[in-house]
């Protein structure tokens, strides 16, 4: 059926595209690059550093924000208990709404990315892992923090590769960082303790493989005095890749499963404002 002059053809002569499916196809590109809404979900605030970032780096776009309070920290449970708690966190954020959900959580990426993925096939799932790979850029003698979960994880083991890194336990860290913030002078004197068996190593580089860490990426710098690496900056420009850039002023939604939002609210306006200024709707 021919609806437009200008329409190409193949080589048998039938029309390739035409006017109604052309716009269809840019309606269809533009909803994936406006309106595509991003759910982005965390044990608790440390997934506002990676939501800083996104919006950071794309400008804005819509996103529904759920810290799972309730459940925090993750890093002391099972794989299997976190695999149950991140898929009824990704099912909440997909009956919001979310088309594509950001796991800001390395402990969540760990223990449940390969099991949404399979089961929830029209969902796209963007995770956070250790930047291992990267961090050998800039040599061999690397420290990685991360939660006890994570470094159990086969795909932490895989992303070491071999590798003999310093992995100090950070066990109640993220924990402290949690309730802490944004008083962070226990989460201080916490890190210093972690980091005191390595106070004279010279390493070439440490690794941020918790979000929560994140909100005292100045403080490891200060320590270790050498590169501080997180992977926010990567999740940032993969969304880029799957929903392009958003000239908004983006917005953001939160929920929780703690029995307050208020927490989160003064934690996410504190975050989130320091690179862009969304609209925040509690
Ligand atoms: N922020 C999370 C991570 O990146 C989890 C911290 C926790 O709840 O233990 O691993």
């Amino acid at each position: 059926q021919r609806v437009f002059s200008g329409e190409a053809h193949g080589a048998s002569g039938s029309p390739r595209w035409s006017v109604p499916r052309c716009l269809e196809k840019f309606f269809i590109l533009h909803h994936i690059l406006y309106y595509m809404v991003t759910g982005v979900l965390d044990s608790g605030i440390g997934g506002l550093t990676t939501l800083s970032e996104i919006l950071r780096v794309r400008g804005g776009g819509e996103y529904i924000y759920f810290a799972d309070a309730a459940h925090c920290p993750y890093g002391d449970k099972s794989a299997a208990q976190i695999a149950a708690i991140v898929r009824a966190g990704a099912v909440r954020l997909m009956d919001e709404g979310a088309e594509c959900i950001v796991l800001a959580c390395n402990t969540a990426t760990a223990c449940a990315i390969d099991g949404l993925r399979a089961e929830f096939e029209k969902t796209t799932f963007v995770g956070t892992e250790p930047c291992i790979k990267t961090a050998k850029i800039y040599g061999k003698r690397l420290c990685v923090l991360a939660t006890p979960l994570t470094i159990r994880q086969p795909r932490f083991a895989r992303l070491l590769n071999g590798e003999d890194c310093f992995i100090p336990d950070c066990a109640p860290l993220a924990a402290e960082i949690e309730h802490g913030y944004p008083h962070l002078t226990g989460a201080y004197k916490m890190l210093a303790k972690i980091l005191a068996p390595c106070r004279n190593e010279k390493f070439d580089a440490c690794v941020l493989g918790c979000t929560h860490y994140c909100l005292i990426k100045d403080h490891v710098q200060k320590l270790l005095r050498c590169p501080v690496l997180d992977v926010n900056n990567g999740v940032g420009r993969q969304l880029i890749k799957l929903a392009g850039a958003s000239p908004d002023r983006g917005k953001v939604r939160l929920i929780t499963s703690a029995p307050d939002i208020y927490t989160l609210r003064a934690a996410a306006e504190k975050i989130l404002q320091r690179f862009a200024a969304p609209s925040i709707i509690p």
